[in-house]
C-alpha cells in the first residue's frame, strides 16, 4: 500500500491488519518512553486547506511519537490565500522533500489528484476531501467499535454487530468511509436520515435505513450508534433547504436522555466530532459513560501511528 486515499480501497486483510498494526502502537503508547524510532530521518508534512482539530492534531502526535519531522502547512496565512494553486503547494513541499503528505482539502478528490499526480514522489493520506472520504476516521471508529464490542463479534472483523449512524449523512465523508470499512470487515449498517439528508441512490448501498432515530430503535438491534454533525457548510441555500429547523432535526434525530435509555444496556455512543451540544446529541448523552466520544480521539493516534508506520516505514521492527 503506497496511499490511503480510501476505505473502499482496503480488503478485508488490509483493514484488520491496520487495525492490529494499531493495536500493537496503542500497547507502546502505555509505556514509559512512548516515542518509537520508526521514522527517524522521514519528513511528514500536513497539508490543510480546511479547518481541523482532531485529525491534524493527531497526525501530528502520531508523526512525532514515531520520530518523524513534521511540518505543518495551514492554508490560512500561506500563500495559497494570493492564488497558489495545489499544484504549485505540492511541488514546493516536493522541493523541501517530504516522504508523506497527509491532506485535508474542501474538494472530493484532492487527495487521489496529489496521489496520482506524478507532482510527488511520496505517500498520501487523505485526511478528509469534501464529502467523499475520511479513511483513517473510519479505521479510529472500526477500531473503537472493536475494543468495546469484538467479543460480541463472531470474528476477528465486526461480523455480527450493528452500527447505526445518524444525521447528515449526504455531506458525509465519514459516512461514506465507514459504511465500506463496515461493511468490508463485516458489520451491518443502519443509516437514520430523512430522505433530504440522503444521498440519491442510497436504496443500492450495502445498508438499511430508517428516517427518524425512534423508528430505528423500534427496528433495529443498534450496538454502536454513531452521531453525525450537521454540516453547514457544506450546504447550498443552508440548513433550510434539508431540515425545517435545528428544533425540528433534534426532535426527529437527536440523541437525548429518553432515546438514550431505550438502547441496550451494551451499546455504545459514538461521534467523530466536532459536536453540536444540544443539536444532534444531549450533554447526557455525549458525557454518559456509554460514550467513547473523547475514547475515539485517543485511538486516533494509534490509528494514524500505525497508517503512518505502514505506508512509510514498511514491516520494520514496531
Ligand atoms: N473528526 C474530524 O475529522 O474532526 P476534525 O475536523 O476536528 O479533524
Amino acid at each position: 500500500m503506497k496511499h490511503l486515499l480510501s476505505t473502499a480501497d482496503l480488503t478485508r486483510d488490509e483493514a484488520l491488519h491496520i487495525l492490529d498494526t494499531a493495536q500493537e502502537m496503542a500497547k507502546t503508547q502505555e509505556r514509559e518512553v512512548r516515542k518509537l524510532p520508526t521514522l527517524r530521518g522521514k519528513t511528514v508534512v500536513n497539508l490543510f486547506f480546511e479547518d481541523s482539530t482532531r485529525t491534524r492534531i493527531s497526525f501530528e502526535v502520531a508523526a512525532k511519537r514515531l520520530s518523524a519531522d513534521v511540518i505543518n502547512f495551514s492554508a490560512k496565512g500561506s500563500s495559497v490565500s494570493k492564488g497558489e494553486s495545489l499544484k504549485d503547494t505540492a511541488l514546493t513541499l516536493e522541493a523541501m522533500g517530504s516522504d508523506g503528505i497527509v491532506i485535508r482539502h474542501s474538494a472530493s478528490g484532492a487527495a487521489e489528484r496529489l496521489a496520482t499526480s506524478g507532482w510527488i514522489q511520496g505517500s498520501v493520506v487523505n485526511a478528509g476531501d469534501g464529502t467523499h472520504q475520511h479513511p483513517t476516521q473510519a479505521l479510529l471508529d472500526a477500531f473503537t467499535i472493536r475494543r468495546h464490542l469484538g467479543e460480541r463479534s463472531d470474528s476477528t472483523g465486526l461480523d455480527g454487530l450493528t452500527v447505526t449512524l445518524v444525521g447528515d449523512i449526504l455531506h458525509s465523508r465519514v459516512a461514506r468511509s465507514n459504511i465500506h470499512l463496515l461493511t468490508t470487515l463485516g458489520a451491518s449498517v443502519v443509516l437514520v436520515a430523512p430522505p433530504t439528508l440522503l444521498p440519491i441512490g442510497v436504496e443500492t448501498w450495502p445498508v438499511r435505513v430508517a428516517h427518524t432515530l425512534d423508528e430505528a430503535l423500534d427496528a433495529f438491534d443498534i450496538d454502536a450508534l454513531m452521531m453525525l454533525r450537521i454540516q453547514l457548510e457544506r450546504m447550498s441555500g443552508g440548513g433550510a433547504a434539508f431540515f425545517p429547523s435545528p428544533a425540528e432535526y433534534s426532535r426527529l434525530l437527536g440523541l437525548d436522555a429518553a432515546r438514550l435509555a431505550r438502547l441496550p444496556s451494551h451499546a455504545i455512543i459514538m461521534h467523530p466530532g466536532p459536536m453540536n451540544r444540544g443539536l444532534e446529541i444531549s450533554a447526557e448523552a455525549a458525557d454518559s459513560p456509554r460514550s467513547v466520544i473523547v475514547e475515539q480521539v485517543s485511538n486516533g493516534v494509534a490509528v494514524r501511528m500505525a497508517v503512518l508506520y505502514l505506508l512509510l516505514a514498511g514491516e520494520a521492527e514496531l
